[in-house]
Parts: structure tokens; C-alpha cells; sequence
């Protein structure tokens, strides 16, 4: 199976492209539900809650781990890759969503200047410029947090007066640091949720980027780079759901995903 990991709900629009994207793929969802969210939490919280998860899977039988989170990919796969996989699990690979995404937002902008929306731990980790700048040094990227955005989401308020206010007002403050940002990205996967309300805020030439997408070609082209691994990887088109608060949160939670009819195991760390 490919591990999917988020700290909760929003790696499920991850998953969504991802299962579009390889449908014949077995994959393993694991929502730590319990201890999210984790975009406001310390480096190393969110590195040993991460490790933790991706253990799990490992145990579960997945040789290859995709952090489907912003925050878990920011802060901890770094550590994971260099100072976990080499010495306890040689044959495992963990990838994160951050690279992928710096590798294609830059040929995406005309004008040579992006905005990134995400959480607060994403943004003060400064992930996304050290990556974004790798591939395009000269990119002018100006990183916003909207700590509102993932509540909003999580409480069922996305569509409402409400989130249109808060929306609103992240996309003006954006701008108004930048106003020559013409393509925007949503670098939290909770953030296409509130799709309706940010395009609504944002001028109508800006462009506004999904990961999912993105993370499921780099996936794709990933698997044909390495025939090893994906040799490894079993293919019945099924899809399984862990989650570290009770399955019926996460089947209930889950709907607001697009993901109804689903059942989730319970696990506890
Ligand atoms: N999934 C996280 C991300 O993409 C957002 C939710 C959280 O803060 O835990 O950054």
C-alpha cells in the first residue's frame, strides 16, 4: 500500500487526486485526528507526532509514505529522511508535498511574484521560499497565514458569511503587502475547502493553485523514476482509513472531505 499521512481531515484532498491519479493502488490513510491540528505546534512536537505516524504505517505494510500534510512536511520530513530511514528502515521512502510544489509554482507566474497561503507552522518554518528558491532564485514569494482558515473548515463553516469575512480579509492582506502576485498558492490541504470564498476575494486574473494535482503527477513520475518500489506496491484499488481519535469522528469529519461512505479503524499511539 502507499501511506498517506495528514495530521487529520485535510490530506484527504490529497488523496482524492492521488486515487484519480493511480486508481489501481491500494492505499492506507492515517489521520492523526486526535493531536491535530498541528499547525500551530513546535518543531519537535510535530516531528515525533509525524514519526509516530509514519512507524505505523510502516508496521502496516507501507513501503512508501507520503506526508499529505503542509505542516508535517515543513517540519519533519527533513529529520525523518535523514536521521530515521537511513539507519531503521534502509528499504522505506517518505515524501513530502512542499518539494514537489516548489518544483512547478514558479513556471506558473507571469509577473514573477506568488503568494503562498498556509498554516502558521508552514509559513514560520520558511520551507516553501528555502524550496521554492532552489528551483527559482529570482521568484518573489510572499507567505500569509491564516490560523482562521483551518477551524473554519473543520467546523463545517466553509460557504458561510463568516468564512467569506475571514477569507476576505486574508486575501486583501496578501495583496496588499504584494499587489503584483499573480498566482496564488493553497499551501494547506485544508485550503481548497474555502475555494469559492477565495476566489471570490482575489482579482479575477490571479491564478489560484491546488497541490493535489501537482503532488499526484510528481507521485506518478515518481513510481516510473523508481520500477523497485513500485514493484513493492500492491494494486487492488482499494483504499483503508486509520485514525487516532474514534472511526466515527473520522467517518463523520470525513464526509465534509467528500469522502462519504467510508469506514476508519481506531488507533491509539
Ligand atoms: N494539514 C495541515 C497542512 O496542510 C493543516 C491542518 C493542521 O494544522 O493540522 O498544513
Amino acid at each position: 500500500m502507499i501511506g498517506v499521512f495528514d495530521s487529520g481531515f485535510g490530506g484527504l484532498t490529497i488523496l482524492r487526486d492521488l486515487k484519480k491519479a493511480l486508481p489501481d493502488y491500494d492505499f492506507l490513510y492515517l489521520g492523526d485526528n486526535a493531536r491535530a491540528p498541528y499547525g500551530s505546534r513546535s518543531f519537535e512536537t510535530i516531528f515525533r507526532y509525524t514519526l509516530e505516524s509514519v512507524r505505523e504505517l510502516f508496521k502496516r505494510g507501507c513501503p512508501l509514505v507520503i506526508l499529505a500534510c503542509n505542516t508535517a512536511s515543513a517540519k519533519a520530513l527533513r529529520s525523518i529522511q535523514q536521521q530515521v530511514l537511513p539507519f531503521e528502515f534502509p528499504d522505506r521512502r517518505v515524501l513530502g508535498i512542499v518539494r514537489p510544489t516548489a518544483e512547478e509554482i514558479g513556471k506558473m507566474s507571469r509577473t514573477g511574484h506568488i503568494g503562498i497561503f498556509a498554516t502558521a507552522g508552514t509559513v514560520s518554518s520558511g520551507s516553501y521560499q528555502i524550496e521554492i528558491h532552489h528551483f527559482f532564485p529570482d521568484l518573489h514569494v510572499t507567505q500569509h497565514a491564516c490560523p482562521m482558515w483551518v477551524p473554519l473548515v473543520e467546523c463545517g463553516e466553509a460557504g458561510t458569511e463568516g468564512a467569506r469575512f475571514f477569507v476576505k480579509k486574508e486575501v486583501d492582506a496578501l495583496l496588499a503587502e504584494d499587489p503584483e502576485i499573480d498566482t496564488v498558492l493553497l499551501a494547506c490541504t485544508h485550503y481548497p475547502l474555502l475555494e469559492k470564498e477565495i476566489r471570490a476575494a482575489l482579482p479575477p486574473q490571479v491564478r489560484l493553485v491546488f497541490q493535489g494535482g501537482i503532488v499526484a503527477d510528481k507521485t506518478v513520475d515518481y513510481l516510473r523514476r523508481h520500477p523497485e518500489m513500485d514493484r513493492r506496491l500492491s494494486r487492488n484499488g482499494k483504499t483503508a482509513f486509520l485514525t487516532s481519535d474514534t472511526a466515527k469522528f473520522f467517518e463523520k469529519g470525513a464526509f465534509l472531505f467528500g469522502m462519504d461512505d467510508i469506514s476508519a479503524e481506531s488507533l491509539t499511539f
